[in-house]
């Protein structure tokens, strides 16, 4: 891991959940991370937490569906931090709603969100690593809906969004590949698989009666353990 100490990582929804422990594990391995989110209260609160770590935490409000923000965010990065190595584009929500009949707000924010937000970020950080000697890795927090449609209710355009997001992983990586370019791309998915198919009845009911912050705490439960065993240092440092 110390090949990225010292380096500047750029998490989208870094205040809660899974955004919020990779950054404190990016912290914890002694990186500098912008974190980002509408709730500067709990970015706030992370970096106090995340205090007396080798790494940096530097809290910044945006939300992510407001181009201006996220320029901002970058033009911030630029003047205090010089680049980008590591972006993590992890903001995403997960609203309940039907193609069939459902509220087209919804659709709208899910896809600004977890699409179009993460369209423009990847964007200009790639523009800073390109400054930057093309180097860096773009990391897209997708989810096993974004491999397989299953039968689960109400979420047409969740299912649709995270599909995006493996076309978008893939496509830019064979872009920057055949550019020649030293910027990698991942996305990951499959560490909830087992969950998912472990609590499947359970996971039904729950989506039945309303839903809301079912994924929040199934991340609760699962992130800490999760990045504790697959720490992403070990991710990023098994990329050439
Ligand atoms: N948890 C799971 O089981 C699971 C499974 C598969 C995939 N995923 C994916 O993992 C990612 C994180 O999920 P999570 O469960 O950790 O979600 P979460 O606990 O609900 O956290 C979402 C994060 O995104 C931020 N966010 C949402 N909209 C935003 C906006 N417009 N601008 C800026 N930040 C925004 C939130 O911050 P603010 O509200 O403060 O803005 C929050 O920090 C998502 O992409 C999700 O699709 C999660």
């Amino acid at each position: 891991m110390n090949r990225w100490c010292g380096k500047v990582a750029f998490v989208t929804g870094a205040s809660a959940g899974i955004g919020a422990a990779i950054a404190a594990k990016l912290v914890e391995d002694g990186l500098q991370v912008v974190g980002v989110a509408r709730r500067l209260d709990k970015l706030q609160e992370l970096a106090s937490k995340l205090q007396n770590f080798p790494g940096k935490f530097h809290p910044l409000q945006a939300d992510v569906t407001a181009e201006e923000d996220i320029i901002k965010a970058f033009e911030w990065v630029r003047g205090h931090l010089g680049t980008v190595h590591v972006l993590v584009n992890n903001a995403g929500i997960a609203k309940p709603a039907s193609l069939i009949d459902g509220p087209s707000e919804i659709f709208r924010k899910i896809l600004d969100t977890n699409v179009l937000a993460l369209t423009i970020t990847t964007k200009e950080a790639l523009k800073l690593m390109r400054e930057n000697g093309d180097e860096g890795h773009v990391i897209h927090v997708n989810s096993v809906a974004g491999h397989r449609v299953t039968d689960v209710p109400l979420m047409n355009v969740y299912f649709a969004s995270k599909h995006a997001v493996t076309a978008l992983a893939e496509t830019l990586r064979l872009d920057l590949r055949r550019e020649g370019s030293k910027i990698r791309v991942t996305e990951f998915s499959d560490m909830f698989n087992k969950v998912l198919n472990d609590n499947w009845q359970a996971i039904f009911n729950y989506v039945k009666s309303g839903y809301e912050s079912f994924f929040t705490e199934i991340t609760v439960s699962l992130a800490g353990k999760f990045f504790d065993k697959v720490p992403l240092s070990e991710m990023l440092d098994n990329v050439e």
